[in-house]
């Protein structure tokens, strides 16, 4: 290969960057689009709505269709969770948490000789079964405050369950919708 031949390579090269180079100026002069000021997809901060399931106290199927999911046996192993806290018995001894027995119709609260948090002991409702189940989606959300450290139960058949185990522990079970 002589010096000749090396330059016309060199220079195809050259001229081959240049038009690349060249091209993508030209596209960028030609479709550099208007930058809007904001992004068009501005992420909201987003609240606790009282529609969404996943981050509050409320819930997203009715509460027929929800307990219509569960059973009491499933809830019996769900459970297991709850009873490092609980213990549901009648006469049972409040540990971490208070005693759940009956705890379904009562109101909230009001265990005796259980020392709750303020914003438990101020929440002043009854243990529905829409109220616990938007309590066990996420405790920490439907009640801000609660002492109660567990993250909650995300599975409907979860939740269900083990709302149906603790209404059939009870001396006064609610009659399911
Ligand atoms: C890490 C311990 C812990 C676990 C696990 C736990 N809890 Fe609790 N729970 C508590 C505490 C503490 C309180 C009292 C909260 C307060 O005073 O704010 C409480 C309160 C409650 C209350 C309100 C009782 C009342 O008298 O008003 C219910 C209902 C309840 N828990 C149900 C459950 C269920 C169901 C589970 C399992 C799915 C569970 N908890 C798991 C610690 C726990």
């Amino acid at each position: 290969m002589d010096g000749f031949e090396l330059n016309k390579i060199i220079a195809a090269i050259l001229a081959t960057v240049v038009v690349v180079f060249g091209i993508n100026k030209v596209t960028d002069i030609i479709f550099t689009p208007d930058k809007p000021q904001q992004s068009a997809y501005k992420v909201e901060k987003i609240e606790p709505t009282l529609a969404s399931a996943s981050n509050t106290g409320q819930a997203a199927v009715g509460i027929k269709e929800l307990l219509a999911m569960g059973t009491v046996e499933h809830g019996e192993k769900v459970f297991k969770r709850c009873s490092a806290c609980h213990m549901i018995a009648a006469g049972g001894k409040n540990m971490i948490g208070p005693n759940l027995w009956s705890i379904l119709g009562k109101q909230t609260g009001v265990a005796s000789g259980y020392k709750y948090s303020k914003a438990l002991a101020a929440y002043g409702k009854e243990w529905s079964f829409e109220e616990m189940n938007g309590f066990l989606i996420k405790p920490s959300a439907h009640i801000k405050g609660t002492k109660m450290a567990f993250a909650g139960l995300k599975k409907e058949k979860d939740r269900a369950s083990v709302i149906l185990y603790m209404n059939s522990k009870s001396d006064k079970p609610l009659p399911t919708p």
